[in-house]
């Protein structure tokens, strides 16, 4: 696989900045520099708002609904697709030097630079510009969305003429239904939705305005406010001007050399399917206030505080490569982004940060998001458990509609209803319940929080646990099938018997029964009586997990590993992904693997398989392997790691890292891949650190590869916060604070007490011979190149 080298991020180990201008890479930039909270997201645009590549300001859960056509319909079939909206757009402050508007397409730029710094949680931006007459100007800004303000964003902006005094007019602009380029022929490109916001409200008033919409067919309002305080050295001129889609302030001014005309904007959204216009005006000029009464200063430091925090609790560091440092930073920092104030809203596949997938939702959230946020940050992922919670009316409806009992997440939504037009890849792939299960048990384990389960937790075990006994049957030897389901894998559909299915269903039912147990009334209150929890344990207990005996490996399902290999010999690199140049009908029905998926289960079911088993799996699945999907790399991460493979799992960590930061996938434009940079953490601390949390308790087996010199990483478990140090020949325990931990290292139990770190010894890795991918499928190998001569 290709990397290709772009030029522009420098390395720095707390933040991402880009020097000079590239107007080719805005659209990337945009995606990378976006800034989120999770409830609202601003992608990286200028703020004079042209050029720009893919402008974007989304609302977490802010959909529109539009027709899902069919050639061929079926019953089942969903009817509506949702698409995330772009909505009205606070970020824009145009700006005109004397007569001429700043646009970066005119003039130069003899300086340009833009930070994103995951400490400050701000996006800043220096541009020296010469107008094409040639006035020269500075302008700096400064941008955030509050972590703690959540229906809050703000800008800073100043400008200062470089050479003589200068008239500076800014317009400062709410804007609504702002066009967006067409991008036609990959499903992973959101549909282009045109004049998505009809307008309810345009108020504007001194420095202040709210306009107020609401979406053509999925009934949800939002209103957007701005309020402004202007700082300049002499007598300003100001309008305020609202139209339907747009509200402007102009400020005029003389501004003399040597001094500025500063604006800090401040932006609030709100949006609702229930509250009317009024209330949502109210909201938004109650959460200006709010943001006035803190100032600008103020929100700066209290998002600094938030971040401060974060990384005290999720930091990793790493020691030999500065880049993967950097990369995996920056991953943290925006996996936060994407589901610290969700609140009850779902974690979309690229969080807020561009309209990719259609905004939608999928298990990435609960198996590659939630890992990460359950050890570091467990009320975002507590809150995103919630969301899921919040739709089962819909998975109920949608299990009982499929004929099942229980419920039926949807593959892929922003409401909780199944968007998903394409059931081989969608709702096939029940595996999502199962996920849910996973990530619900995960949380309960990691954090003993007993009213989240009474509440929340153990209604969505049941109620995925009961879907498994209504998917699955008996077969004639008693054997507990689940037949005609898609795994992960999406390059082989509708099969009997996926291992991964098959082994998370197994757990999901272990856990449903076992918690019940635990909580005998509200078990009740479920419905669930001994009979079902019997069942329940005597499908898990029967679960058919099928193996090839003749090659010693197990099949990712039933009969796999007798069809057709593919000829990856003949495949060109210029033909991945695969799935946009061949038929499904071909890669259904050979041997060729678009994502971790038997692999997987070696992970999060890593308790299922023996070490033999695992590394004659991995040498199988490896040679099979595309990665056509960001999920992969870190999961094979995590397998290569523990059999051994440490130079591998060090490139699949550098892969997912840098999913986004190279462009590695070419469509970072359309947004981040938010479950690739969760498997940086992954692949960091489930792959180098070993963790492992079967059954709910804590182990460790760490190894560094050659490459690196020290990784050390944070977790936080129940009331206990720890931190493990890898270094080449030993690991360092050390809890930082709460109560005495039980956990393991390389399988010897050990006890972390406050104030007495452990260390220990890393036995060898295991041996066993290198695996080798499809041809040119190879993860990128980033080493520095030996100096000529040395
Ligand atoms: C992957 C899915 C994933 C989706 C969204 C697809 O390419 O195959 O597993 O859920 O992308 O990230």
């Amino acid at each position: 696989m290709t990397t290709p080298q772009l030029p522009g991020y420098e390395v720095a180990p707390w933040e991402l900045r880009w020097r000079w201008l590239d107007l080719d890479a805005l659209r990337r930039t945009e995606s990378t520099f976006a800034l989120s909270n999770g409830h609202i997201g601003f992608r990286g645009s200028f703020e004079e708002g042209e050029p720009s590549g893919l402008p974007g300001t989304y609302l977490n859960g802010f959909y529109e609904r539009r027709p899902l056509p069919y050639a061929e319909a079926g019953y089942g079939y969903p009817e509506d697709g949702q698409t995330v909206v772009n909505v009205t757009d606070g970020k824009i402050i145009r700006l005109l030097v004397e007569d001429e508007p700043v646009d970066m397409r005119y003039g130069s730029a003899p300086r340009h630079e833009r930070v994103l710094d995951f400490r400050s949680g701000t996006l800043r931006r220096h541009t020296e510009w010469v107008s094409p007459t040639g006035r020269r100007v500075r302008i700096t800004s400064e941008r955030l969305v509050s972590f703690t303000q959540r229906a809050i964003a703000a800008i800073h902006y100043e400008v200062e003429p470089l050479d003589g005094q200068a008239q500076l007019v800014v317009q400062s602009e709410l804007l609504a239904n702002e066009p967006i380029e067409r991008e036609g022929g990959d499903p992973r490109v959101a549909a282009v939705l045109e004049g998505a916001l009809v307008s309810d409200f345009a108020v504007g008033e001194g420095n202040r305005a709210v306009l107020g919409h609401h979406t053509r067919k999925s009934g949800l309002r939002m209103a957007a406010a701005m309020d402004h305080e202007v700082d300049a050295p002499g007598p300003i001129w100001t309008e305020n001007r609202t139209e339907e889609d747009l509200a402007r302030l102009s400020v005029a001014t003389e501004v003399p050399r040597g001094h500025k005309l500063a604006l800090t904007k401040y932006v609030a959204y709100g949006w609702s399917s229930q509250r009317s216009p009024q209330a949502l005006r109210a909201q938004v000029e109650a959460a200006l206030a709010g943001a006035r009464q803190s100032g600008w200063r103020g929100l700066l430091d209290e998002q600094r505080a938030y971040l401060d925090d974060f990384w005290e609790a999720a930091d990793v560091e790493i020691d030999g490569d500065a880049e993967l440092q950097q990369a995996v930073r920056f991953a943290l920092f925006h996996v936060l982004q994407a589901g610290a104030r969700g609140e009850t809203r779902a974690i979309p596949a690229k969080g807020l940060t561009g309209p990719g997938y259609d905004g939608h939702a999928f298990w990435d959230t609960e198996t590659f998001v939630l890992p990460l946020l359950t050890y570091t940050v467990p009320d975002a992922a507590r809150s995103a458990l919630q969301w899921r919670h919040s739709t089962l009316d819909k998975a109920r409806n949608r299990a009982a509609q499929l004929g099942q009992a229980g419920a039926a997440f949807p593959w892929r939504s922003i409401n909780g209803e199944e968007c998903s037009g394409y059931w081989p890849a969608g709702t096939a792939a029940f595996h999502v319940n199962a996920d849910v299960a996973d990530a619900t048990a995960r949380y309960l384990a990691a954090t003993g929080d007993k009213e989240f389960e009474a509440s929340t937790g153990l209604e969505l075990l049941v109620e995925t646990a009961r879907l498994w006994t209504s998917l699955g049957h008996h077969d004639t030897h008693g054997r507990f099938r689940i037949d005609g389901v898609t795994g992960p894998d999406e390059y082989t559909a509708v099969v009997d018997n996926n291992v991964f299915t098959n082994l998370m269903a197994q757990r999901n039912l272990h856990e449903a029964a076992a918690h019940c147990e635990l909580r005998p009334e509200v078990a009740r209150e479920l419905g669930v009586d001994e009979e079902e929890t019997a069942r329940w344990r005597d499908a898990a207990d029967r679960m058919m997990v099928p193996y090839d005996e003749m090659l010693e490996v197990h099949p990712q399902s039933e009969r796999f590993t007798r069809h057709a290999q593919w000829d990856f010999a003949n495949t060109p690199p210029k033909n991945y992904p695969l799935l946009l140049h061949y038929p499904y009908f071909d890669l259904y029905r050979k041997q060729v693997v678009k994502q971790a998926d038997l692999v997987l289960a070696m992970w999060l079911r890593g308790d299922a398989f023996t070490p033999e088993q695992k590394a004659r799996n991995m040498a199988y699945y490896e040679a099979l392997t595309v990665r056509d999907s960001s999920l992969s790399s870190c999961v094979q991460a995590v397998l290569n790691a523990e059999v051994g493979h440490l130079e591998l799992a060090y490139d699949y960590l550098g892969e997912a890292a840098l999913a986004d930061l190279h462009d590695i996938y070419q469509n970072v434009h359309q947004g981040l891949h938010i479950a690739a940079l969760s498997g940086a953490w992954i692949a960091a601390v489930a792959g180098f650190g070993g963790m492992r949390d079967h059954g709910g308790t804590l182990s460790f087996a760490p190894r560094l590869p050659p490459e690196l010199s020290r990784i050390a990483f944070r977790i936080c478990f129940n009331d206990s916060r720890i931190c493990v140090t890898i270094r080449r020949d030993e690991a360092i325990y050390a809890l930082l604070d709460g109560p005495s931990l039980h956990t393991s290292h390389h399988g010897k139990p050990i006890v972390l007490t406050q104030g007495q770190p452990i260390t220990l010894p890393i036995p060898p890795p295991p041996q066993n011979p290198p695996p080798r991918q499809p041809v040119g499928r190879a993860p990128a190998r980033r080493r520095l190149q030996p100096a000529p001569g040395g």
